[in-house]
C-alpha cells in the first residue's frame, strides 16, 4: 500500500454524517489565501467540535475559482484525509461540510479557527519582549531563588524534557486519541516504526498576551514534531489557537494547492523550495526522510522568530546548487544546543542518516546517555 498519499485520499469515502446545512453557516472576511483556495472566517450556528462543545466562530475553506476542476479535486481529497485520519490536538481539526453543491464547485471544508493565525507571523509580532533562556553558550538558563536567571548544564535541560513528557502522559485521553491517529497515519502512508510518539501541549492558563519565551518555542517545536510526516512536505502552514496550541493546516493537501511566496514554480507546480531536501528538489523524490528535513527547517523558522530560511538568498538553482554543496543555516542564537543537533541530523544529505520523525529526541536522548 505505497500509493502517493493523493492517489490514497481518492479512494476514501466521504462520511454524510460531517454534512452540515448551508443555511446555518455564513461567510465573513478572508483569512488566507492560496494559489487555488482560500479561507474565510465564518459563524457555524449549532456546529460541534470534538469536545462537544458548540463552536461558533469556524474557518472555511474553498476554492478561489469554482471552474477550476483539479482545485477542487484536491479540496475533496483534504476533505476525505481529515475525515479519515480522525481529530488531534495539534491538527487544525474538521467541524463539517457543505457538500450539496459540489457539483456547482461549491464545496466548503468547516475547519477550528485558530485566533492567533499564522505562528510565524505570531513569532515576528513577537520579537520585542521575547525572553530569550538561553545563554551565549546555547546552554539554558534557569531562576535561582532570588529569581535571577542562571545557567544550566545540558542535563538540567533533559530533565526539563522529561517533565514536559510525564505531563503529556497525565492525560490519557489525548493519548489514546494520538495512538489512534497515528495508527490510521502509518496506514495512509506505509511507514514501518517502532516509534513513541510524543505529543506535547502548553498549561491551559497559558495566556499568550504575555511575552514569548524560549519555553514556548521548545513546546511549539514538540507539539509540531508529533503529526510531522503529512505536514511539511505538502507545504502546510502552522496556526496557532488558543492555549498556545500549534495546529497544522493544510495538510494532506497536494503541493499543487500551496501559496506563492517562497515557491518556485516547476514542472512539479509550485515547490517549497526552502523547505525540500536535495532529492526532493533534484529528483522529485519525496520520501518520509524529506519530511525530516522540512522539519528542521521548521525548526530553524521557530528559534529564528519566523524569520524566512536562507535570508537574503533567492529561491532558485543558486540556492539550490548552494545546498548540494553541502551549505547549511546556522543554529539560531535563540536555539538551546539540544535543537542545534536536530538541525545538523535532520539536513543531513543522506536521507537514511536522519532520524526517524518521533524518535528523532529519543535517539538524542540515547546517544547522550551512552556517550556520558
Ligand atoms: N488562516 C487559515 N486557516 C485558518 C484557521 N483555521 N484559523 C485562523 N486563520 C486561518
Amino acid at each position: 500500500n505505497k500509493l502517493p498519499i493523493e492517489e490514497q485520499a481518492e479512494l476514501l469515502p466521504y462520511d454524510k454524517r460531517w454534512e452540515f446545512p448551508r443555511n446555518r453557516l455564513t461567510l465573513g472576511i478572508q483569512l488566507g489565501v492560496g494559489c487555488f483556495g482560500r479561507v474565510v472566517k465564518g459563524e457555524a450556528v449549532g456546529i460541534k467540535d470534538s469536545d462537544g462543545k458548540t463552536a461558533k466562530t469556524v474557518a472555511v475553506k474553498m476554492v478561489k475559482s469554482q471552474t477550476n476542476v483539479a482545485a477542487l479535486e484536491t479540496l475533496v481529497s483534504e476533505l476525505k484525509i481529515l475525515i479519515h485520519l480522525g481529530s488531534n490536538l495539534n491538527v487544525v481539526n474538521l467541524l463539517g461540510a457543505c457538500t450539496k453543491k459540489i457539483t456547482k464547485g461549491e464545496l466548503l471544508i468547516i475547519v477550528e479557527y485558530c485566533r492567533f493565525g499564522s505562528l510565524q507571523a505570531y513569532l515576528v509580532n513577537h520579537r520585542s519582549g521575547f525572553i530569550n533562556l538561553v545563554d551565549d553558550f546555547g546552554n539554558m538558563r534557569s531562576y535561582n531563588e532570588k529569581g535571577d536567571y542562571m545557567s544550566s548544564s545540558d542535563d538540567d535541560f533533559f530533565e526539563y524534557e522529561l517533565k514536559l513528557e510525564e505531563n503529556q502522559f497525565q492525560s490519557s485521553q489525548m493519548t489514546n486519541s494520538v495512538e489512534n491517529k497515528c495508527q490510521v497515519e502509518m496506514e495512509l502512508t506505509g511507514v514501518e516504526s517502532e516509534q513513541s510518539y510524543w505529543q506535547y501541549q502548553q498549561d491551559p492558563d497559558v495566556n499568550l498576551n504575555r511575552p514569548i519565551t524560549t519555553h514556548d518555542l521548545i513546546s511549539w517545536a514538540f507539539q509540531i514534531v508529533f503529526h510531522g510526516d503529512l505536514a511539511a512536505r505538502n507545504g502546510s502552514e502552522c496556526l496557532l489557537a488558543d492555549d498556545g496550541v500549534a495546529k497544522v493546516a493544510d495538510f494532506g493537501m497536494a503541493r499543487k494547492m500551496y501559496y506563492e511566496v517562497n515557491h518556485e514554480k516547476t514542472g512539479q507546480g509550485l515547490m517549497p523550495v526552502k523547505w525540500m531536501d536535495i532529492e526532493s528538489l533534484t529528483d522529485c523524490i519525496f520520501s518520509t526522510q524529506s519530511d525530516v528535513w522540512s522539519y528542521g527547517v521548521l525548526l530553524w523558522e521557530l528559534f529564528s522568530l519566523g524569520k524566512v530560511p536562507y535570508p537574503g538568498m533567492d529561491v532558485g538553482h543558486l540556492l539550490i546548487k548552494t545546498i548540494q554543496k553541502g551549505y547549511r543555516m546556522e543554529k539560531p542564537d535563540n536555539a538551546p544546543n539540544f535543537f542545534g543537533d536536530i538541525l545538523t541530523i535532520c539536513w543531513k544529505a543522506d536521507p537514511k542518516e536522519r532520524p526517524t520523525f518521533n524518535a528523532s529526541y529519543t535517539k538524542i536522548n540515547q546517544e547522550k546517555d551512552t556517550a556520558s
